[in-house]
């Protein structure tokens, strides 16, 4: 049964865990592993991260259950869902610019999954052994730089992701993610638990969870919100498209609260796997992108059994890259399997080929074509920046305005308490926030962020 296809029905989740593990799957990943310990090392450790914790809460959770209630109502793809819940209007809209984010997130983000296949490659040949730091840095640049290897990595992760894709909700996406989550989170505990007893770890400890609010302005405010929709998977219809397969009879409130939450411990345990590491062997925590890639080998180096833990972090990052880019292909696989009406696998097809063509831009932009670049920001960061800091904040802003104030409460809520049959106590709360709360406090972080960072004038937003 492949779904979208006329004469079968619509597919979807076949139990809870398998829900929790896909969304949970979607949301964590190099969001979490990547980008959030460097996000964080630039931003000020403990002062990003308590804002950071804010966002998700006052924020993050709601907004991932707006996403529920769209998509499980309509059951439809983004574009779809707004076309059946609001006729005839502008919404659509919306869903377009989540197929468009789809593209560009994954144009960038399969260019460093790729850049973790490598790395793989490099551990399991013994080819990262005792290089200074220089060295590490000369392998990082030069392979980034390099064009065909990169490439050719990315092709082989948009294919993996494809080839789960194409297999369908029930068989692909859930089958593998319930394999995939457990061991991720095993290692990532093992990972944390060997940085945590290496002498000097407390120095990480203090830097991840000592707030220093001086530190807080505007810039760094978006940036956390950005990367807590980042994170979350929020703002480009992935979890309208998952909530879509979610049944009627699970408790959408549960869920959103169970995987902000998943995601949000991976990333501090990230945190706690790479900041206590970091400050041991004595390296600024400031890297940058390149944090997981070039400092952590020169301690995986340095450590008793590093070869091991290296192997199994860069298995962590491809698996949680994997669970991630299925739910990003998804949403452009939805869009026109549903409303193009072609079918799961000629729009899987379709949509694979499509974006591992953008994805060879961007991956190409890092190195032989620097010419592909605005505003004196590459391929690769203009679109890893415009989607996490400017897509994803506006179209979590136009979804939470969508379910406080176009949905009628009644269908709200209903969709929430499962027409009547949960509590849900917390609905109220749920309504005002995405009435008021969420819609202001999101406009306000964006536009003081945009504002005073110039972000097309190349400013470091
Ligand atoms: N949440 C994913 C991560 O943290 C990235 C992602 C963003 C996935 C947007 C889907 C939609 O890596």
């Amino acid at each position: 049964m492949q779904g979208f296809d006329k004469n079968t029905p619509r597919e979807s989740f076949g139990s809870q865990i398998g829900v929790i593990a896909a969304a949970a799957g979607s949301a964590v990943g190099l969001g979490n592993i990547w980008r959030f310990p460097y996000v964080a090392g630039e931003n000020g450790g403990g002062a990003f991260l308590l804002t950071y914790l804010a966002f998700v809460l006052l924020i993050g959770v709601p907004a991932m259950l707006s996403e529920f209630v769209v998509g499980r109502k309509a059951q439809r793809n983004p574009v779809g869902a707004f076309r059946r819940l609001a006729p005839g209007s502008a919404w659509p809209a919306v869903g377009f610019i989540g197929v468009a984010a789809a593209f560009t997130i994954l144009a960038f983000y399969t260019t460093v999954a790729g850049w973790t296949l490598e790395y793989l490659y490099l551990t399991i040949f013994d080819k990262l052994d005792h290089l200074q730091k220089k060295d590490l840095e000369n392998t990082f640049t030069t392979f980034v730089a390099s064009g065909w290897r990169p490439v050719m990595w990315q092709v082989v992760f948009m294919l993996l992701t494809g080839f789960i894709v194409f297999k369908g909700v029930k068989n692909g996406i859930e089958r593998s993610t319930k394999i995939m989550m457990p061991l991720l989170l095993l290692i990532i505990i093992a990972l944390g638990i060997r940085s945590l007893t290496l002498p000097g770890a407390a120095e990480g400890l203090k830097f991840l969870f000592r707030p220093d609010f001086s530190k807080i302005n505007a810039g760094v405010m978006l940036q956390a919100l950005g990367q807590a929709f980042f994170s979350l998977s929020i703002g480009m219809g992935t979890l309208i498209t998952y909530g879509s397969y979610i049944r009627k009879s699970e408790n959408l409130g549960k869920t959103a609260i169970s995987v902000s939450l998943a995601d949000t411990a991976i990333a501090i345990l990230a945190g706690l796997a790479i900041f206590p590491a970091v400050f041991a062997f004595k390296i600024t925590p400031e890297a940058g992108p390149s944090l997981v890639f070039i400092t952590l080998p020169m301690i995986f180096d340095q450590m008793a059994g590093g070869v091991i833990f290296e192997l199994v972090f860069f298995i962590l990052l491809a698996i949680a890259a994997l669970t991630s880019t299925i739910s990003v292909l998804e949403v452009a696989v939805a869009y026109f399997g549903e409303e193009l009406a072609m079918g799961r696998k000629k729009a899987t097809i379709l949509s694979t080929v499509a974006i591992t063509v953008l994805g060879i831009f961007t991956t190409l932009s890092m190195g032989p074509m620097p010419e592909l670049s605005i505003a004196g920001l590459s391929l690769f960061d203009l679109l890893d920046k415009t989607s996490a800091n400017v897509l994803l904040p506006l179209g979590g802003l136009c979804i939470v305005l969508f379910v406080g104030w176009k949905l009628r409460p009644e269908e709200v809520v209903s969709e929430i308490n499962n027409a009547g049959t949960l509590k849900a106590r917390l609905a109220p709360l749920f309504m005002f926030i995405v009435k008021f709360l969420a819609p202001v406090a999101i406009a306000l972080v964006f536009l003081n962020g945009l504002g005073l960072f110039g972000f097309f004038g190349g400013g470091d937003l």
